[in-house]
């Protein structure tokens, strides 16, 4: 029993010098690195204890490891008793320290979003684009055979009044609307025919409503059997979507050379749904769109056989459009890129 009574002594040296150890420690790292080393299956004051079972009797084995093991869950009790007591600190100051104060004012992230004007554009692409229209991307340069011969508008056409041209040569200019893309499109395409073509177009014109630059969206539908009935009832479509499901549409007898006929498109007011307001000058519809059943001579020209085809045209102005949604009363503040004034502007 002698080694028993050593062992006895031992495991209480041990005791106190863990305990006293511990008392200089700090954390739950230092707690951890302790651990580690008196543990230690070699070297350590407990691990090493297990190494000795092979000296002992036979007879004193059981009581021996009885022993051993009461002392190492006693260790293992305080080392956790004190991680706790350090981790619960620790988290403590770790929070402390990271303490948000909610009452500071936010700190504001400027982002960058697309101009109203393309984001009218992108709904309007959407739109046709889900009714199966393909897109174009027409010339800002043109010839004026393409912007206005082609289109029905010959040299000497009162209707060129109708659009103060910026000539860049007598053959060339800045293209006044992008129906000349219809043009290209009829010539190099066979029907069935479907297409929306925005962009910019140019015209010497300023002031509060017009812009010497804005943008336009041409549509273009040909195949055998397109009449007006198609082109309502496909704007129809287009005005709800892209004002509000109560909106409809107004066909107004019109003058267009390339369309015959041709009709202005009106839409019922969607801020007083036909009441009469300043949006609408009281009469419950806004003019949004030209439109027509394209001109057989336009047809022939591109080489379609009007016979055959028939076709449906409509431009829209995307600024236009864009003013009225937003309530934008100076096609200006959509082009002089003012931040104040831009970031007012959101769906
Ligand atoms: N190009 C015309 C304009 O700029 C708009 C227009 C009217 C386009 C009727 C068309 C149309 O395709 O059919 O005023």
């Amino acid at each position: 029993m002698a080694e028993l009574g050593e062992l006895k002594e031992k495991l209480s040296e041990i005791r106190s010098k863990i305990e006293s150890d511990l008392q200089g420690i700090s954390s739950s790292k230092g707690v951890y690195e302790y651990k580690k080393s008196v543990m230690d299956a070699k070297e350590g004051k407990i691990g090493s204890l297990m190494k000795e079972m092979g000296k002992i009797p036979k007879e004193l084995k059981a009581d021996y490891g009885k022993m051993v093991n009461e002392i190492k869950n006693w260790a293992q009790g305080r080392f956790d008793e004190m991680d706790e007591k350090f981790k619960a600190q620790e988290r403590k100051a770790r929070y402390e320290k990271e303490t948000i104060d909610v009452t500071l004012p936010e700190k504001k992230h400027k982002q960058g979003k697309l101009h109203p004007n393309t984001q009218v554009k992108n709904q309007i692409v959407d739109i046709f684009g889900s009714m199966g229209f393909s897109i174009y991307e027409g010339n800002e340069i043109e010839t004026d055979y393409y912007n206005f011969t082609a289109l029905n508008i010959p040299q000497d056409h009162p209707a060129r009044d109708m659009q103060d041209t910026f000539y860049l040569s007598p053959e060339f200019l800045l293209r006044t609307q992008t129906s000349a893309g219809q043009i290209h499109v009829m010539e190099n395409q066979k029907p069935p025919i479907k297409i929306i073509s925005p962009g910019k177009v140019f015209r010497s014109d300023d002031d509060a409503t017009h812009s010497p630059m804005f943008t336009q969206m041409e549509g273009l539908v040909v195949d055998k059997g397109i009449t007006l009935c198609d082109l309502q009832g496909m704007l129809d479509e287009f005005v709800k979507k892209i004002f509000d499901e109560e909106t409809r549409t107004r066909l107004r007898p019109s003058y267009f050379p390339f369309t015959e006929p041709s009709v202005e498109v009106d839409v019922s007011c969607f801020q007083c749904h036909g009441k009469g307001c300043k949006l609408c000058k009281g009469t419950g519809w806004i003019e949004v769109l030209g439109a027509g059943v394209v001109n057989k001579k336009v047809l022939e020209g591109c080489g379609i056989d009007s016979n055959v085809y028939s076709g449906l045209a409509f431009g829209i102005g995307i600024d236009r459009i864009a003013m009225l949604k937003y309530g934008i009363n100076n096609i200006k503040l959509l082009f002089e890129s003012d931040l104040r004034v831009l970031d007012q502007i959101d769906d």
